[in-house]
Order: structure tokens, then sequence, then C-alpha cells
């Protein structure tokens, strides 16, 4: 059914048909898709202690502002994130600031963390109990004078509404901020977050999201420090601020970040890269192009424990999930496969 309308959303400014999206997830007017594979052995799997349908979760950035993850939820996926979610409310960039790239099937944005501030959104999650795993993805205001503060802000907010908290340091739209991938700034801040846990007596598990555009002396660097400070799982990808070239579409000179298909081997690479040196003490979260029983697999067999995605929704409608487990469950059987996590690694991306 989307197929058939996705000319006409198409049509629509995307940030528009976004709220739209909303909107609609809001009042529940999605359709109420039968899931043939809800509760699949298949796909059964534990995040941070607890059981969830499936490893294919909502990337941040889609729900903001915490309105819509229950119907998320319905929509099938095994955990969403919400956010970014700043201390204080922010407009973020002027508009126009989000791109489709249709021939590229891509977007590129350049939003800079609008959202609704930590109260808001606390008060919200508070107000509407999450019915599976939620994690926020939390980052610092554009202004502000102490980033790294900003996010101790968010953790102290949201420890007790969280299953896990995101530390974004990887989005291209706030200036500066992808500096806390070096080495110094990046152990200062996880320090001060495992300082700051310890304090609150708090065991809420602490994610990283990293930028795609790492220089190779970095990967290595920023594993030994995820294992110094006990992060529980890393994120891998945020969008890319560069890989221009091959793209077709008029937008592709819009500043931003880029997403969908185009990051999907770029990210793969990563995750390879950062399983070889965490597999096993660092749980990887694959995000990057996910639109497709065969590109959660690719993510898998690059080292990815859990996928999430984002673009793959606004190109395949509301039962992309459905679709993805629908076409995994294919592959999986062919390989012989009784849960999807026996493929973990097995194909590490060069
Ligand atoms: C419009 C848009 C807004 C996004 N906003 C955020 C955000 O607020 N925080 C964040 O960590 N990632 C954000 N992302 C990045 C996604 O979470 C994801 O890492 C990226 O899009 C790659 O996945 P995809 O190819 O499945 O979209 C955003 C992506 C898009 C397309």
């Amino acid at each position: 059914m989307f197929s058939k309308f996705r000319s006409l959303i198409f049509k629509i400014d995307p940030e528009v048909a976004h709220d739209l999206a909303i909107r609609s997830l809001k009042l529940n007017l999605t359709p109420n898709f039968f899931d043939e594979n809800k509760n699949s052995s298949m796909f059964q799997t534990v995040l941070f202690s607890k059981k969830i349908d499936n490893p294919i979760g909502m990337a941040a950035g889609f729900d903001k502002n915490a309105e819509v993850y229950n119907s998320l939820f319905k929509l099938g996926f095994g955990f969403v994130e919400v956010g970014t979610v700043t201390p204080l409310q922010q407009y973020g960039n002027p508009k126009p600031r989000v791109f489709r790239l249709i021939e590229d099937q891509a977007l590129i944005n350049r939003l800079g963390f609008n959202n609704l501030g930590a109260d808001n959104v606390g008060a919200r999650i508070r107000s509407n109990l999450s019915k599976g795993l939620l994690g926020i993805n939390i980052g610092p205001n554009k202004d502000s004078e102490n980033r790294l503060n900003d996010y101790l802000i968010g953790l102290r907010k949201f420890k007790d509404t969280a299953d896990y908290i995101t530390i974004n340091i990887s989005s291209p739209n706030t200036e500066n901020l992808r500096n806390f991938h070096d080495d110094a700034k990046f152990n200062e801040l996880l320090k001060c977050i495992e300082a700051e846990k310890n304090k609150l007596k708090s065991n809420i598990p602490i994610v990283v999201k990293v930028s795609p555009d790492l220089l190779e002396n970095q990967i290595e660097k920023i594993s030994n420090s995820l294992l110094k400070h006990k992060v529980s799982a890393i994120i891998i990808s945020n969008t890319t601020a560069n890989n221009r070239q091959k793209l077709r579409d008029i937008n592709k000179h819009q500043k931003g970040g880029l997403s969908g298909k185009p990051l999907e081997d770029i990210s793969n690479k990563l995750i390879s890269r950062f399983y070889r040196l965490l597999k096993n003490k660092v749980e990887i979260i694959g995000v990057g192009g996910v639109d497709s029983g065969e590109s959660a697999y690719r993510k898998f067999l690059s080292g990815a424990s859990f996928v999430q995605l984002y673009t793959g929704m606004v190109f395949q409608g509301p039962s992309v999930v459905r679709k993805i487990k629908r076409e995994l469950k294919e592959l999986l059987i062919v390989d012989g496969v009784k849960n999807y996590k026996e493929i973990i690694g097995q194909k590490l991306s060069n």
C-alpha cells in the first residue's frame, strides 16, 4: 500500500512529510499489520539484559521528542531510540534542512538537534511508559558553554527513564561536536560519565554513537577507551559528512549528513574494523542503509549484534521491519541457521 502513496508523499517537503508520519503514528492511523514472525525464535535476543522480539531497532532522529515510540513497537521494532535530546529546547538550523536523494535512496539532513529539551521529553516518557526497550540519545545544546556538562545533565535526567543512554558525539550538524572523538576529549568525556554514574549509583548501560568518517588511527584508540571505561555498546554509525562523489541526485551537494544506501558499505566496513577489536566485549549496533533482509544480514555478518534504521523507513514505509524479518528468515533458513546470532561476524568486510 505504501508504494502507491510513496510518489504522493515524495511530492511533499521531507520535514513536513515526517511531521505527518509522526502525527499519524500518534493517532494510531497506521494499519495493524499481522506479523507472522512476531515471537519467532530465529530473531529473539537479549539487549542489556532485557529479552527483545528482534534485533531491529528504530535509529535516533525519527522520534526526536519521544512522541511515538509505543507505535513504533507496534510496527515491529525490537527496540527504539528516541532523541537526540539536549538539556534545553532548541529550534535547530533554518529550514529547509532535510533533502531526499531519491535516485540514491538516501537523505541529507542538517537539522541540528531540533528538539523540545530534556524536561519536556522526560515528562512525556514518564506519562506514557514504554512498552519495549527504550534508548534515549543525548547531546549538547549548540550554544552551551560546557558541552561535556550537557551530557552529564542528560545522564542525570534520563538514568531512571531509559533502558540505555546513547552519547551522541557524531552528528555532523553541530559544529565541532565530532571533536569528542579525539583521544584526550573522548577519554575525559567517558571518565566523567563513569564517575557521574558511580556518584548516582546507576547501572544504566552507556552506548556511544560514532561517526563513519573516522580516521584510521582513531579506531583503535576509540576501542581502547570504550573498554577502559566499560561502555556497553557502540553504534556504528551516524550520517556521513563526506562521500558525495558517487551520488547522482541533484541534491547531492546539500550540506549535512548523508544517510541511507550510500552509507551502507561504509558503515559495514567500520563495523568489521571495530568487531575485530571489540568482539564479545562491547556490543555493536550497526546502522546505515538497512532496508531489507539482505542489508540486515550483511550488517550481522560484518559483526553487528543489532541493527537500527531510519532512512529505510522513509523509502520502504511502515511495514519495513516486517519485510526485513520475512526476508532475513529466508536467508537464515538457506544457511541452516536457527537464530541470527550464529552469523554475527562470520564474514567481515574489508
Ligand atoms: C532526518 C534525520 C535525522 C537524524 N537525527 C539524528 C539524531 O538526532 N541523533 C542521532 O544520533 N542520529 C540522527 N540521525 C542519524 C540516524 O540515527 C542514523 O544513524 C543514520 O541515518 C544512518 O542510518 P540510516 O541509513 O538507516 O538512516 C538522523 C538521520 C536522519 C535521516
